[in-house]
């Protein structure tokens, strides 16, 4: 092997690329998308008009943001066949595999490569047909699980109620989105906007290394989502909290659990490779958490054990000496319960808060020329033998 090879695994220490999209400051709990902070954007700010702060580097003037508004109310519609794709599904098919193959099948009804440098106007088309069939998909994914008819967008509605009467509309009976509902679930969008070298964003940008399609790339980027060490954490946090109180709000035991060596069980929800402080957005879910149930009259007795686990985690020297604080999965799950969301659709909401910065990070990378993704390995094999003949084995 020429040369010294440097094995990090899970590349705790080693950086990937150069990115001016979003800053993260681990020590201290700080996370900003393109230099404001996720306070203020989650407070003053939209999904869409997020998204295109992290695309295009800029906060949109009103005219942008309206073009920009209207260019993805007029893409949501899908092109008939994906219904052929979808009918391939059985019901027993997550959402979150379903909506990794319906974004990638769009490779096939827009083949177009897209390269940054030959059209620029192609890849903006490409974002705004991603930005707006997300919800169309994510939607008719659930659809599929459930055995229901799909629902067509509704262009007289905004981005997330929209996304809700498709979720939820049936022929059977009227569906009003409630407002409350509709921006919970626009600030839930903000805040798992982006968040810089992440398992999926880094598989986004290798993906796209090969100058694989923004399709492809995104695709692939929502697989690495679904594990349950990164977005479908969400899932496993309900799923845990769940166990708990059947368990009769035993957390001590479940604390116990979480530390025993000998046990794969981790509390889920806790820990961060980069935050070794509270998580900023897992402060303003749980602030969200408490607003949103009381203004839908939900009481969720998972809320209460979340927090006796918190409280009894941030005292416990073994968390403490790791570090280990809520992250933005642990709180997310009881506001989506509470908008109705079912479980197995959490990690969709994590795919569809994510995509404009996988987008912008997929973007940056290839505006910037970036090499492709191909690290070395420190080999530890046999060494060179004789191939043996069948017989003589
Ligand atoms: C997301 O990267 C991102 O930015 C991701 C994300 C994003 O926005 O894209 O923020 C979204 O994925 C949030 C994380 C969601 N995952 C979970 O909540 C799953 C539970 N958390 C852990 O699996 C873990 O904390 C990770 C995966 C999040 C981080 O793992 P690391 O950085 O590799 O840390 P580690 O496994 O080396 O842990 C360090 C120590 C170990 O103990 P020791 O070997 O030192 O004795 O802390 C322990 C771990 O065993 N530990 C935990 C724990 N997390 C770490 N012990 C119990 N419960 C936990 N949750």
């Amino acid at each position: 092997q020429s040369g010294i090879i440097t094995i990090d695994p899970g590349f705790k220490n080693t950086g990937s690329t150069k990115s001016a999209i979003t800053f993260l400051d681990g020590e201290k709990g700080i996370l900003r998308y393109r230099g404001y902070s996720i306070e203020e954007l989650a407070e003053k700010s939209s999904f869409l008009e997020v998204s295109y702060l992290l695309i295009y580097g800029e906060l949109p003037t009103t005219e942008e943001l309206q073009q920009f508004e209207s260019d993805i109310t007029n893409h949501t519609l899908v092109h008939e066949d994906v219904k052929k794709i979808l009918e391939g599904f059985p019901s027993t098919a997550h959402p979150m595999g379903v909506l990794s193959s319906l974004v990638c099948a769009q490779t096939a009804f827009y083949p177009a490569s897209l390269d940054p440098n030959r059209a620029a106007n192609e890849v903006d088309l490409s974002i705004i047909r991603l930005i707006a069939k997300m919800p169309t998909f994510a939607a008719w994914s659930y659809k599929n699980q459930i055995g229901h008819p799909v629902n067509y967008p509704d262009n007289n509605l905004n981005y997330t109620a929209n996304f809700l009467k498709m979720m939820f509309a049936t022929p059977a009976e009227e569906y009003d989105v409630d407002p409350v509902v509709a921006a919970a679930l626009d600030k839930l969008l903000i805040l798992h906007a982006d968040h810089e070298q992440n398992c999926s964003t880094s598989t986004v940008r290798v993906v796209g290394s090969s100058h694989a399609s923004m399709y492809a790339s995104i695709s692939a980027g929502i697989n690495a989502l679904w594990g349950p060490l990164h977005g479908g954490a969400n899932q496993a946090v309900i799923e845990m909290l769940e166990n708990i109180k059947k368990d009769g709000g035993d957390t001590k035991k479940w604390m116990a659990k979480a530390k025993d060596k000998d046990d794969p069980f981790r509390l889920m929800g806790f820990g961060h490779r980069v935050y070794k402080n509270f998580d900023p957005r897992a402060k303003i879910i749980k602030k969200a958490a408490d607003d949103v149930l009381e203004k839908l009259g939900v009481n969720d007795p998972v809320l209460d054990i979340a927090k006796g686990l918190e409280e009894e985690a941030l005292k416990d020297q073994y968390f403490v000496d790791r570090k280990l604080y809520p992250n933005v999965d642990f709180y997310s799950g009881i506001i989506y319960r509470a908008l109705g969301i079912p479980t197995d659709m959490f990690t969709v909401m994590f795919a569809m808060g994510r995509l404009p910065g996988w987008i912008a990070q997929w973007k940056e990378m290839r505006e910037n020329k970036e090499p492709i993704g191909r690290p070395r390995q420190v080999y530890t094999g046999a060494n060179e033998r004789a191939y043996v003949e069948l017989a003589k084995r």
